[in-house]
């Protein structure tokens, strides 16, 4: 959460940190600032979205200075405030910080501080951070960040100007994303490549504790024992307009029109004539059949496609998996063992709760593979072994493309366990390689006709609550597009495997109540059309999404949407698709903000 960014160059620093927060805005929307070091360091920041801020210092032009740091806000410490945006500064303005991140210890910080005097402005830990960078200033910046490490406890990406430091900008990163980049007129730091890319596609991915001092010209790498570190540049191959709405209204309906590419972009590369090549990851026959259980932990919708993942693996490669919440992980308990695989799903790789699983996981003894988004962020860096999806970067707050892949790299996994395991010779593999090779053709098919969702989602929009079902793996992508609909139109909405709503849930079902029935799998069609039954006795309006060879279905529901026939293993890829546009066009309907919905932030780094 929230956004930070940080020029020091040649030319004016506001303008230029108004257009990296614009990029990173996803990260948290609540409030903005910028702090720009002319004569002194002067500081403008205001509650509300980052346009707010843009007219506040008209468009930049208000604040003269070659070197600045920039700050868009998603509240963790006190509410959206004028006082509780960043930057902060010290009492003499003589620091000033931005901070992505949460300060574990601040009140002990805070208690200490004010026992020396300080005076406190806002409700933050940031504000600690810029009062213990001043306490412990002993005109070496260096030693004095380091000195301020060893007191933090919690996740910090900081940017730090000094006063006394003209033309020097610091930054320092332990658990919170942070990148520098490099260019010939300047250069930058920000928490994600997208706001920087206008400038440059060099790169330094910052490992935690790293301190890194910035001048127009050089930067500079230092481990905490003041030694400098030589990092490798990373290239960004992608293009800046993958992270721009090329004429689309919404990213996230940008990225749902993405995702046959995106797809075909995962699966592509790791098959290879007719076999499954997985990159780096690579496990013998022995090694799969060692494998106990496979434990998979992920947020949100990475949890989702964890749970197609749960079905899928035990189906496919009769091996146990246990899916669970990163955050519900580390406080049950969990059987790791030395042949547990951990298989751990993020988008962003820095997603908190997952992280601190991936730790306790590796602490228990379980090996990590992770399947990530983002290239060399924090969950990818602490694993033993990645698959990337090869999504691009995913800006709307709502996932979509990046879920897709999720759903791909699930799906080779769990038939190449087949395969090692000699559940599955070569024949079937191909055969089943072929029908994965046209899942994006399909998803194109979905995306390429879209007004009957549109049409569907104007006349469901006033609804109040939406039941989504479904039995089997269809459950699974129940829970995501129940998800995908009440996070960005807040409609609140449940989903249900359909056999359980019979023991509690179903007495909400009333009058014109919305039911969205998932029935994607043949041999569990007849009981998800009985229970379609159930609702409407109960005078729910049904809509359906089953396969085209499923017709019978428009005498059950009110409502059909059709999906291309697949095999059984690979319709989520199909069946999802309709319900992110339902979300999307019932959120566009209801006039909601679909890119940024109230209270979310794109990556979740707080616990
Ligand atoms: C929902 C959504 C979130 C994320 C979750 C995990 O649309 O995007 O539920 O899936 O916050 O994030 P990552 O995948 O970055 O770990």
């Amino acid at each position: 959460m929230c956004g930070v960014v940080g020029y020091v160059g040649k030319e004016q620093a506001a303008p230029i940190l108004l257009d990296g927060l614009a990029k990173l805005e996803y990260r948290g929307y609540d409030s903005a600032g910028v702090a720009v070091f002319g004569d002194s360091i002067k500081v403008q920041k205001c509650e509300g979205r980052l346009k707010v801020l843009h007219k506040k210092i008209k468009g930049g032009s208000s604040m003269s200075g070659t070197m600045g740091i920039g700050h868009t806000r998603w509240a963790t410490h006190g509410e959206p405030s004028d006082a509780n945006s960043h930057p902060h500064t010290s009492a003499e303005e003589n620091v000033a910080v931005v901070h992505n991140g949460i300060i574990e210890n601040y009140l002990e910080l805070k208690d200490f501080l004010k026992n020396h005097g300080c005076v406190f402005t806002s409700d933050t830990d940031t504000e600690v951070i810029a009062h213990l960078i001043d306490h412990y200033h002993d005109h070496d910046p260096l030693k004095t960040l380091i000195k301020v490490m060893n007191k933090l406890e919690g996740s910090y990406a900081l940017g730090i100007m000094f006063s006394e430091n003209p033309g020097e900008l610091y930054a320092v990163r332990k658990d919170s994303p942070l990148i520098v980049g490099l260019s010939k007129g300047g250069n930058f730091i920000a928490s994600d490549i997208p706001a920087v890319l206008p400038h440059t596609r060099d790169v330094y991915l910052l490992n935690d504790k790293e301190i890194v001092r910035l001048t127009a010209d050089a930067v500079k790498i230092f481990n905490t024992d003041e030694e400098p570190i030589k990092k490798d540049v990373y290239h960004v191959e992608w293009d800046v307009s993958s992270a721009e709405k090329g004429g689309y209204e919404h990213f996230m309906f940008k990225e749902i029109m993405e995702q046959p590419k995106a797809v075909r972009e995962t699966v592509r590369p790791r098959v290879k004539r007719g076999k499954i090549v997985p990159d780096e990851f690579q496990m013998s026959p022995e090694d799969v059949k060692n494998i106990d259980k496979i434990h998979i932990i992920a947020c949100g919708s990475a949890y989702h496609a964890g749970v197609v993942g749960k079905y899928l693996i035990e189906k496919m490669a009769r091996i146990p998996v246990e899916v669970d919440l990163a955050s519900e992980f580390l406080y049950r308990s969990p059987m790791i063992t030395n042949r547990t695989l951990m298989l751990v799903i993020s988008q962003s790789g820095e997603t908190l709760d997952t992280l601190r699983a991936l730790r306790e996981a590796k602490r228990l003894g379980g090996r990590v593979l992770s399947v990530v988004n983002v290239v060399g962020s924090s969950i990818a860096r602490e694993s033993d072994d990645i698959i990337y999806t090869w999504a691009g970067p995913e800006i709307a707050v709502a996932t979509t493309k990046a879920y897709s892949t999720q759903l791909a790299v699930i799906y080779l996994l769990a038939e190449y366990f087949a395969v090692q395991k000699g559940i599955k010779n070569a024949e079937q593999t191909a055969a089943f390689l072929d029908e994965l090779a046209k899942i994006p053709a399909k998803i194109e098919q979905i995306i390429k006709n879209t007004e009957n969702i549109q049409f569907l989602a104007s006349q469901f929009a006033a609804a109040k609550d939406v039941f989504f079902l479904g039995r089997g793996i269809d459950y699974a992508v129940a829970l995501e597009g129940s998800l995908k609909l009440k996070e960005i139109s807040y409609v609140h909405s449940e989903a249900y495997a359909a056999g359980e709503l019979k023991h509690g849930t179903i007495s909400l079902i009333e009058k014109g109540t919305p039911v969205v029935a998932l029935a994607t799998q043949d041999e569990l069609f007849d009981k998800i059309m009985s229970n379609i039954r159930e609702v409407k006795a109960r005078g729910a309006v049904v809509l359906a999404v089953v396969p085209e060879n499923q017709p019978t279905a428009e005498q059950f529901a009110d409502h059909v949407l059709y999906v291309p026939k697949t095999i059984p293993e690979l319709t989520p890829s199909l069946a999802v698709i309709p319900l992110q546009l339902f979300g999307y066009y019932m959120a566009a309907e209801r006039g909601c903000d679909i890119d940024k919905p109230r209270n979310l932030a794109k990556s979740v780094t707080v616990e």
